[in-house]
């Protein structure tokens, strides 16, 4: 591969219009075409944003604090329906309920807003604003965030069904980036429980009426602030940031000095990026590396090899990034991802036999983040390409690459004043090529005001349909494709 034609630089139409807030809430819609969908896509795009900030007597002024909000574009027979609607949680309603003084406190200090959904573990209400991420349990369809609590929801109509509440015994705080075990079919996610003796624990789970089987747990003297882990075959891969709290302090400045999470916790360099890979047979630490310090949000996919451990992630130099995805820094021209590290595909290799890990950058021409892979043929096992968006030097993330995980070759698509979200690889049927296939993103049109799904062949990133949304789907973080 190379790289294809050549971006017109950004244009000057602002993608504020990301970050407002949508209260509209509206029933399948036909959208107008353009392009050729492939025959064989059926199926629903849902993707989960934070949509309303503003309650009335107060606004949270933090774009990951925003109520949750579903957008499904339902894809059949070459037609493209679009509905959305907000999940029904406890957290909505008390701030419709308050005018927004339930939230109190989130927005005051924009820093400590990001770890909103782990405060709440501390103070009710909010526990169960599900905003980041989507999965199957089973039969179910779950929203998540980063405490245990899941919203269960219709993936057709977006109703919400229920709530899943099952982890929450486990501990205070998990990831919204459970990985289904290509072996066992279970769901697994670990969870950090906070005490004077504080733990991390691996878990699985068959279905939403299962109850978590502990798979593998390690004490946590200073938890780390992880977003997300990986699977290989045989591990479960833990990479703690150099980001780490000590609970009892986090408990204490929390309930009784009402201070925020984030002020706890430490940026700690001298404890290096540390990954301990637990085997999932026995539960027992297979390995431990400490690596030179790096601040990781997401996994991009690992596996098992010749006596080693691959792993690749999105790598920051630190975890400036926090601050950086602030409303006002993301919103505020001169403040820009180019002021923080920018996130770089980098592979580890992990060797089994107690030798140091070694790290390198994948591609250091682009940067790389909300990635995706062919998930369902190759998570946790051998791979090739994987699909995100590159910033290209924008305030934001706008670009979706393909990238050669092996060669660090790269595709891009872009255009000027168009930002692209998560590119979700859904893979065609019969596929013989790991590639072969289409990336679905739904695309802000910045001059235009609306959005748009986007469908582009996987295999070279030619545009194949577009169809446009009858409003500004708000920024957010991840979404799934749900077959029919
Ligand atoms: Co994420």
């Amino acid at each position: 591969m190379s790289a294809t034609e050549e971006r017109p630089a950004t244009g000057g139409a602002s993608y504020e219009v990301g970050f407002e807030d949508l209260t509209e809430e509206l029933p399948p819609t036909s959208l107008e075409v353009t392009g050729e969908l492939p025959e064989w896509l059926s199926g629903g795009l849902v993707r989960v944003t934070p949509a309303q900030k503003d309650f009335g007597a107060r606004s949270v002024s933090h774009w990951f604090d925003g109520a949750a909000m579903l957008h499904r574009f339902g894809i059949s027979a070459g037609e493209v329906v679009y509905s959305n609607r907000f999940l029904d949680t406890g957290f909505r309603r008390e701030a419709i309920a308050s005018g927004g003084k339930s939230m109190q406190g989130f927005a005051t200090d924009p820093c400590r807003t990001l770890f909103q959904r782990v405060q709440s573990v501390f103070r009710q209400p909010a526990a169960d604003n599900t905003n980041v991420n989507l999965s199957r349990l089973g039969d179910e369809h779950i929203a998540m965030t980063e405490t245990p609590l899941a919203i269960c929801f219709d993936p057709e109509t977006l109703a919400t069904t229920g709530a899943d509440t099952a982890a929450g015994a486990l501990g205070q705080v998990t990831t919204a980036h459970p990985h289904h075990d290509p072996l066992r079919g279970e769901l697994v996610n670990f969870t950090v429980q906070m005490g004077p003796k504080s733990r991390y624990r691996v878990y699985g789970r068959g279905g939403s009426d299962a109850q978590p089987r502990e798979i593998a747990t390690m004490p946590a003297q200073e938890p780390a602030y992880m977003h997300s882990f990986a699977l290989t075959e045989r591990y479960a891969l833990l990479i703690e940031n150099p980001l780490v709290v000590q609970p009892v302090r986090l408990i204490v400045g929390m309930t009784l000095k009402a201070e925020s999470l984030i002020s706890q916790y430490r940026w700690k360099p001298e404890l290096g990026l540390r990954i301990t890979a637990l085997d999932r047979e026995t539960g027992e630490v297979a390995g431990r590396w400490k690596c030179a310090p790096g601040f990781v949000f997401h996994t991009i996919n690992a596996f098992d090899r010749d006596g080693e451990i691959v792993l690749d992630v999105c790598l920051y130099e630190d975890a400036s990034i926090i601050d950086a995805l602030t409303t006002e820094r993301l919103l505020d021209d001169d403040a820009t991802f180019q002021d923080t590290s920018a996130p770089r595909a980098t592979r580890f290799e992990l060797p089994l036999n107690g030798d140091e890990a070694i790290s390198a950058v994948i591609s250091d021409e682009i940067d790389f983040e909300l990635p995706r892979i062919n998930y369902r043929a190759h998570n946790a096992r051998p791979y090739k390409y994987a699909y995100g968006n590159a910033a290209s030097g924008a305030p934001f993330i706008k670009d979706i690459v393909k990238l050669d995980v092996e060669t660090g070759e790269h595709l891009s698509w872009g255009a000027a004043d168009h930002w692209a979200g998560e590119p979700v690889f859904v893979p065609a049927p019969d596929a013989q090529a790991e590639d072969d296939g289409v990336l679905l993103s739904v695309v802000l049109d910045a001059a235009a005001q609306r959005s748009y799904l986007l469908v582009l062949d996987a295999r070279d990133l030619s545009e194949l349909a577009r169809a446009q949304a009858p409003h500004t789907v708000p920024f957010g973080f991840h979404g799934q494709f749900f077959s029919s």
